[in-house]
Order: structure tokens, then sequence, then C-alpha cells
């Protein structure tokens, strides 16, 4: 043995990590990552890129020891001569001291988490009449040697004589402090049950939650989770009164773990990677639902419901599951429905025995954030033929009506969530978020978030920078800026051509914004494939496009697009405008509904049961669509007949404009 490390029995070389500030000390086999350690100290190292050292985000400071470094990618060489080091591309060769950075969390608030109004998530439902979770109160007969009835049948009896409640069940947890919990009620007890629960179809008795003492004086709330990947939204629900009350979003923290959900994957499968990222969205819940509790004046006891809606993979963390084979063909999750779950074996920071809904998912990436669309865009009853889509890094989509329903996902990238664009950012603070080009000076003027200055673009900025440039002539239909325009917005930087938005001094950033002909590549693949997506659904049901009666736009961003904008692009199909609907947050909406009414929750699982999924990268026609959609609008310009329209009317206003010489 050698300071800091040693050698076991087997032939391992173990050596001793110290973390500071943190002070965490750790033992691991040399070979063992800086990251991995850091995830085994649970320290918070940023890793967007899943620990593939691409990003170059989770750097740390070698102070002092043994580390092998493979690469160092992203940094300076003057950084490197400091100590600073990739966490993922960092090995532990023996005993070492490493900084981990303080991180500056992350204050800003997701944009459009508005809380949701009441009336906008209005549900037909006889919630008042056959509510989820009801509160009794009951006058309970005290045991004696006459009557050496038990507690729990003697509380039976009661909520049986003084309510008509036939029968009731409880848990084990919950039978553990009923005797405590009946005494110091003094036998006069406020009782909440959850009313209507079932397994395989059949309903089952009500279930225990809580015993208050005395009447009731307390709150009986709710919550409804939209579990997204980039941020995650919590309404508070008032079982009294059916209405949402409060609501509280942030970005979710793993994040840090990778920003979409194939990263999320990758991260998971390092060691104690899926605990990290478990534990990550259930301290964002809890942070949310204490900033409510606070705000709300309530208890979390007194929190007795929760309903989720997240995408496939978030479902599969949030719940611990192994998602790896969600990327592995043939693309299997492990549930589609979750079973029963209480609060306590999450760790949700509500009432122990709060049951936990989460809403089913039907493939690997249709997930219970689509089925809550479908629920609460009302879809499934409907007479007409409908498309349903909620736009993200996967373009995920259901066309039908309620007869039939089918779905698919296709892979658009984070492009439309600023992903892998150069100048991309999300929907914060100074995002270019809507952008208008003039067709005769091609200067721009844009808005964006806040009305702050101008930091980056969003993806509702980019489809509309894309569309702009387009109609304007500044691109052509591959997606090639026309580097000979008279204008020095279009310029080339180390051999790439790109448009300026904004000039570094008009902004808030330290550099010019700009498009580059790398990121309309990427937005027009993006684009491509959801395209492709709509037309294979309709293709495999023998259906045109053009059929489509409404077109349902889900999302957080799916409210901010520019329909008009999206069409030029070929991203959205060239329908009247008034066929869109944008509903705003479907996923929450739909948990909401969910958590209000337990007819919709079995609306909820007879929707999942009903809709077909359809592998896109097993149809082969997916790839002839795709590439026909890899031009703007598409290869087919008669599929898009007002870009069609309007290319034809800007070229004649070209021809007809009068030439300097008068011609
Ligand atoms: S480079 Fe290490 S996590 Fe991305």
């Amino acid at each position: 043995m050698t300071g800091g490390t040693r050698t076991t029995p087997g032939g391992t070389v173990l050596a001793t990590l110290t973390f500071v500030p943190s002070g965490e000390t750790i033992e691991v086999p040399a070979g063992t990552s800086l990251l991995d350690a850091a995830i085994l100290c649970e320290l918070d190292v940023p890793a967007p890129c899943a620990g593939q050292g691409r990003c170059g985000r989770c750097r740390v400071r070698v102070l002092s020891g043994d580390v092998e470094r493979r690469s160092n990618a992203g940094l300076a060489a003057a950084e490197v001569a400091e100590g600073w080091a990739v966490a993922c591309q960092s090995y532990v060769a023996g005993a070492a001291e490493i900084e981990v950075p303080e991180r500056r969390r992350e204050t800003v608030r997701p944009h459009g988490h508005a809380v949701a109004e009441p009336e906008s998530l209005a549900v037909t439902c006889d919630w008042r009449q056959n509510p989820a979770v009801r509160t009794f109160e009951v006058d309970i007969e005290p045991p004696s040697l006459a009557d050496q009835t038990s507690d729990f049948d003697r509380l039976r009896r009661a909520l049986f004589q003084q309510h008509g409640v036939e029968e009731i069940r409880a848990e084990l947890p919950m039978l553990r402090r009923l005797g405590k919990d009946l005494r110091m009620a003094n036998w006069k007890a406020s009782v909440t049950l959850e009313m209507r629960d079932w397994v395989y179809g059949t309903y089952l008795p009500p279930r225990l939650i809580r015993i208050y003492p005395g009447a009731f004086k307390h709150a009986s709330m709710g919550v409804a989770i939209d579990l997204g990947t980039t941020s995650i939204v919590v309404y508070l629900m008032d079982f009294a009164s059916g209405r949402v009350v409060d609501s509280a979003s942030a970005y979710n923290k793993q994040i840090s773990c990778g920003e979409d959900v194939i990263s999320r994957i990758i991260y998971a499968k390092r060691k104690r990677g899926l605990d990290h990222l478990q534990k990550l969205a259930v301290d964002t819940i809890n942070e949310l639902l204490t900033e409510l509790q606070k705000r709300n004046g309530i208890e979390l006891y007194e929190i007795h419901e929760v309903t989720v809606a997240g995408n496939t993979t978030m479902t599969h963390l949030l719940l611990g599951l192994d998602p790896r084979h969600l990327r592995e063909e043939p693309y299997i999750p492990t549930i589609s429905a979750a079973p029963k779950l209480n609060a306590g074996e999450l760790g949700l920071h509500a009432n122990v025995l709060a049951r936990v809904h989460v809403l089913p998912s039907v493939g690997s990436y249709v997930g219970g954030d689509i089925t809550a669309g479908v629920i609460s865009s009302g879809m499934y009853l409907a007479e007409k033929l409908t498309l349903f889509i909620d736009i993200g890094t996967n373009g995920e989509m259901v066309l039908g009506n309620k007869d039939w329903l089918l779905s698919c996902a296709c892979s658009a990238g984070p492009a439309f969530e600023g992903g892998g664009v150069r100048h991309g950012m999300r929907a914060t603070a100074g995002a270019i978020e809507d952008v208008f080009v003039d067709d005769a000076t091609w200067e721009p003027s844009f808005r964006t978030v806040d009305d702050a200055p101008a930091v980056g673009i969003c993806g509702s900025g980019l489809i509309d920078l894309l569309g702009e440039l387009f109609i304007t002539g500044l691109i052509d239909k591959s997606g090639h800026l026309d580097i000979e325009a008279p204008t020095a917005r279009v310029r080339t930087r180390d051999g790439v051509p790109e448009y300026v938005v904004c000039w570094a001094h008009e902004g808030g950033a330290d550099h010019d914004i700009a498009l580059t002909e790398s990121d309309i590549t990427s937005l027009i693949r993006a684009k491509a494939a959801i395209y492709a997506g709509f037309e294979v659904l309709c293709t495999s049901v023998g259906v045109d496009l053009a059929d489509v009666e409404q077109i349902f736009i889900g999302g957080a961003f799916g409210q901010y697009i520019n329909v008009e904008k999206a069409i030029r692009i070929g991203l959205l199909p060239d329908q009247p405008p008034e066929r869109f609907h944008f509903l705003g947050n479907t996923s929450a909406q739909g948990a909401y509904a969910a958590l209000l009414c337990v007819n919709i929750r079995h609306d909820i699982l007879d929707v999942a049961a009903k809709m077909t999924y359809l592998e896109l990268s097993a149809d082969n026609s997916f790839m002839d669509e795709y590439t026909s959609a890899l031009f703007l609008p598409h290869t087919d310009l008669d599929v898009f007949p007002s870009v069609r329209d309007k290319l034809t009317q800007r070229r004649k206003g070209a021809a007809d404009a009068p030439t300097p010489n008068g011609g």
C-alpha cells in the first residue's frame, strides 16, 4: 500500500479521492472516471452529454494526485495547466484531491409555465357525486370488555352505520398507526378515503389514507405533475372545489445529466446513474411541492392523491426502472402501465399513503404525456379525423378519432429546443422568439422572451427565422444561403456561411447571433422527420394528409409556433389556418383531469390500450418520406400550395420591380 492507495487480495488497486469543498472522501478502483466517482458521492457535476466527452461541461480541477486524462476536449492549454480536467474523460490512477466547482443554480423559470386557468381545464365529470378522495367524520364506539371488536372493524362499522360506506381497506403502514390514531382522536375522527380504485377492471373498496382527530379542519389536496424532460410543472388542486389553486414549475434537475432522453438513458447506465437520476426527479418535484405548501399554508400530509404524466423515459426514471432497452432495438419499455404506488414509496413529499397514478404509455416514445394529451384534447371522443402533435426532441403524434387511434414518434433531435444549433437556446429571457426579415433589405426585426437583450434563438425563433430566410430568397430550397446577396448580414465564418440576426452591439451577448448553414441543415432534418411521421401515419391507414379535419398542437413548445411560418418550412402540413388548434400544455391538463375525475382515469387506460403504436424504424416508407421532406418546404411543391403561390408571387414581384436603368 502507498499513500492513499491499497491493493485488495484480488489485486484490485483502490485509491482514495477527496472532493473539495464538500470534503467527501471515497475509495474507488483505479480506472474509475472522476465523473463516476463524483456521482457515487452524490456530487453535482453537470454532464449534459451523459459522459460521452462531447460537451466539455463536466469540468473539475485536479488539485493534487494521480489522474490519467484521456481527453482535454474543450479545455484551453492554460486551463489544463491550472489543473482543470474533463471529469468523464479523466480516470483515477492514484490518490487525488479534486475540486468540484460550486454550481450557479439555474434560477430562471421555464418560459410558458403559466398557471393553467381552471376554465381551460374544464372536465366533464360527475366528480362531486363521484369524488376521488373523500373525508368522513365518524363517532366510533370505544372498545370495552363487553365489545372486543378490533379497531379496524370498529371503524368499518361506524363508517357503514353513519355514512353507508359498505367496506373499506387499509394497507399495513396505515394499520400500524390505526390503534394509536383512534385513541388519540378519542374515537371521534375524520377519515380520509381514496374512494375509487380498481384492479383489472374490478373496483376495490375505499382505501384508508389518513385519520385526523375530531372534526375535519384540514385541506384535502391533490397534485397533478407534468414530468417533462426539460421542466416539471406541479399543479395543486383542492378536492373540495375541484379547482387548480396554484402551480409551480422548475427545470428538471436531471438536465445536468443530459439534455434529452437519449443522453439520460446513456447516463442511467453509469454506476449509480439511475439512482442519481431518480433522486434528481424526486428532488425537483419535492422542491416544488414545498414551495406550493408554503405559499398556500397547507401541510404536505394533506396532499392525498397524485397524478403524473410524462414521456416513457421520464416515467421509467422516476420509478427507478432501467430505461436502457428503450433505445435498443426492438425498443421495449419495462412497463406501459405503472403498478399501484404510494407517495412514500417514491419519496415524494406528500401524504405517504397518497396514491400516485402514473399515466400509462403506449410505446417507448409515446408516453403518458401523449395519452394525457389525447384525453385532454378530446380527440378520443371526436367524430372528425384528427391529428394530435407534440413537437419537441421527439415529434410524437396521434391520428384518429373516437373509433381508432394510431400513434408514432419520430426522432427530430434537439434543434427545435435550441440544441445542436450554434446560438440556439431554451425559451428563457433574451431568447429571440419571433423574427421578421424585410424582403427588400434583408434586415431582421425580432422579439425576445421578456423583451430582454437578445442572447440566442429559441425553437419558435428558429422556425420563424428559417421561414423568413426562405421566403425572402436568402436561402434556397436545399437550405443554402445566398452568399452573393448584397447584405452584410450574410457572411462566411470559418468556411461556413451564416446569417447574422443580431449584431453583438445590439444584443446582450458578447458575440453576433447568427444562424449558420449547419444549423439550417439540422433544422431541415428535424422538420423532415416530423413531416415524414405525419405522412407515414396517414398512409398506413389509407388516408391523405389533406383529409385531416383538425390538427391539435399540444405541448409547452407548440403554443409558440407560428403556423404560417411552420408551413413555409414544411414542418406542418399545408392546411387552412382554422384547422389548427393550440391546446397548451396538454400533458399537464390530462394529469389534472385524471386527478379530478376517476372516470377519466378509466378512459386513459382504455385509450392507451386502444392506441396502436407504429414503430417508424420498422417502417420502410419512413425513409422515403423523410428524404422527400429534406427540402424547403418539400420536394413536391404541390403538397404545399400556399407556399408555392407565395414563392410565385415573390418571383413575379421581383420580375416586375423597376430596375436601376428603368427597364
Ligand atoms: S464532456 Fe463530460 S459530460 Fe460531457
